[in-house]
């Protein structure tokens, strides 16, 4: 297919912090990251729930509980489709070329769906860093994050699409230290700046963890949004974590220690080393690999094509 994204996205990466990239994936790609989302959310279709009063008064509100109701983090209980698509080569590629580095891992991977009525879906302004390190996102291209959000749905204004501002226009409003939450004033000055993230479904928004962004509320008669989020940082940036994946696992023994029924097997199924050390799983030729080890992780899932290991360990001898 063609280009999924040009020297002028990665541009706009750099100086503005966020890069909108419309059918970044082709529908062919996407139908059955769709499915998926069909399956793992098949009984999130809501009682209907009133919308809260919008912004008013001297506080910033606070999103409900209820917005984060239907988010699920990786693996899936699904096909490998939605599992491996914060793992596509493209979006290793693009995280590569943003952050300035070979070595990236995914650090983060949670699918989200919202439907019209299930929550008052709009947030104030904020940034995402803050649980996402202790201090603050570095300024050098490989002290940063690449956040992506990927549409499995249409996402039109009226399907909650996500509202943001560039890096310079937020430190504009809210100044250089950039607050997680800027205040009331500063909320209403964002919001009459702010850029639509609507687009077609296979859309991609890349966006650092330090740019001023917000949900909005879902409209639409019927709605549904489906958004996968995945993030990347360099390897060795140790200050920036999410999640530990080894701990992202079914909390049923008989699923945890069954290699068919522990959703990490799509990736030892389905994934190349390139897409594994993405999660920490050492790549072939680390000195990590020897007969035992291989021999191990292999009991351990069965169904893995440990070939290019292997080759590489024999290559090694
Ligand atoms: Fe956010």
């Amino acid at each position: 297919m063609a280009e999924r994204y040009s020297s002028t996205d990665l541009d706009r990466w750099t100086s503005d912090g966020a890069v909108l990239m419309p059918r970044f994936f082709a529908e062919a790609e996407i139908a059955p990251v769709l499915e998926d989302f069909e399956t793992l959310f098949a009984d999130g279709y809501p009682h209907a729930r009133a919308a809260a009063d919008p912004q008013s008064g001297e506080t910033v509100r606070m999103p409900p509980r209820e917005q984060f109701q239907h988010t699920r983090m990786m693996p899936f209980d699904c096909s490998p489709a939605l599992n491996l698509l914060a793992l596509h080569p493209a979006l290793i590629a693009f995280a590569r070329a943003a952050l300035k580095t070979e070595d990236v891992r995914l650090y983060q991977s949670i699918s989200w769906a919202k439907f019209t009525g299930q929550a008052d879906f709009d947030q104030p302004f904020h940034m995402d860093y803050y649980n996402h390190t202790l201090t603050a996102i570095g300024d050098e291209a490989r002290q940063r994050t690449v956040n992506f959000s990927i549409y499995a749905t249409d996402v039109s204004d009226a399907h909650g699409s996500i509202r943001y501002v560039t890096r310079g226009e937020g430190d504009k409003i809210c100044g250089s230290l950039r607050p997680g939450m800027p205040d009331v004033s500063q909320q209403e000055a964002l919001r009459g700046i702010e850029r639509s993230g609507a687009g077609p479904s296979g859309t991609v928004l890349a966006y650092s963890s330090d740019i001023y962004h917000r949900a909005s509320n879902l409209t639409a008669p019927e709605g549904r949004r489906y958004v996968l989020f995945a993030s990347y940082k360099a390897a060795m940036n140790d200050a920036v974590d999410f999640v530990a994946w080894p701990s992202s696992v079914p909390r049923e023994w008989s699923r945890l220690y069954s290699a068919d029924a522990n959703p990490w097997r799509h990736f030892f199924e389905h994934g190349s080393p390139e897409q594994l050390a993405c999660l920490n799983i050492p790549p072939p030729g680390n000195p990590f690999w020897t007969e035992t080890t291989l021999a191990r992780t292999q009991a351990r899932w069965p169904q893995w094509d440990a070939t290019p290991w292997r080759q590489a360990m024999t290559r090694r001898a």
